[in-house]
């Protein structure tokens, strides 16, 4: 499968169509962004590290019944995924409180919720992504409501799937970002990532942040803590 013509250009990815209408190739680069795409940089190897890990765990949500964009990859850094036209939503799954949870709510980071928590976030930068309930996704035509219920179910597996996984990793999976395609079916799949770009990953002996986070918060040590991912995952 060859690169043809560039589609999209996103902070963290290029998007390139191919010789087949129903695939594209993702293209993952090094740069980072946060805070709105206020604080630039880039990360050493993370093209590479979030290609190959967000494949990998894919893959295993696969074997778990979880529909995903994932076709085939074809380089450390390239992949072929299945055409699909993104719902703008941003769904968020928590497990742990941090991040803009904890600064909302006025509470510390590390408690532990009884039962995950699921949110959506609008998909629009010049609204910077504002938060979104679910009857607001379908006033705005968003999503129908039985894609947002499929969205929801296919979200909590995810995690059912990804909590179990990274803890016998000794990581704790704190949160993360998920995004849904449609494919020209119709069939909602899991798109984008799931890297510690948008995962939040906790050592589960020490807490130590193993994410994005470190970036986010300059707290030195980006590239170990995304190389000690890597080395979690798949042994390397
Ligand atoms: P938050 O606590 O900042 O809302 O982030 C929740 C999770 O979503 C966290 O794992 C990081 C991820 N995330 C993204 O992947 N992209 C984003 O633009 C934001 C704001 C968060």
């Amino acid at each position: 499968m060859n690169k043809m013509n560039q589609l999209y250009e996103g902070k963290a990815k290029k998007v390139f169509a191919t010789e087949d209408a129903e695939k594209v190739i993702v293209s993952y680069k090094d740069d980072a962004t946060a805070l709105d795409g206020l604080k630039k940089g880039t990360i050493a190897g993370k093209g590479s590290i979030n290609n190959r890990m967000s494949n990998y765990l894919m893959q295993l949500l696969e074997k778990q019944g979880v529909k995903t964009h994932f076709v085939e990859e074809l380089n450390d850094n390239e992949t072929v995924v299945k055409k699909v036209s993104i719902v703008p939503l941003e769904v968020i799954i928590r497990n742990i409180s941090a991040g803009s949870f904890a600064k909302r709510y006025g509470v510390e980071e590390g408690i532990v919720f009884e039962k995950p928590t699921i949110e959506f976030s609008y998909k629009n930068d010049d609204l910077h992504d504002p938060l979104i309930n679910s009857y607001h996704a379908l006033a705005l035509g968003l999503a129908t409501e039985e894609e947002i219920n499929t969205i929801k179910t296919m979200a909590f597996k995810v995690n059912e799937v990804l909590k179990e996984y990274f803890l016998n990793l000794n990581v704790k999976l704190v949160d993360f970002k998920l995004e849904f395609g449609r494919l020209t079916d119709g069939t909602i799949v899991l798109a984008d990532e799931i890297s510690p770009d948008t995962c939040r990953f906790w050592d589960a002996d020490t807490n130590e942040k193993l994410d994005k986070d470190r970036f986010r918060r300059d707290m030195g040590g980006v590239e170990d803590a995304y190389q000690e991912m890597m080395r979690r995952v798949f042994g390397e």
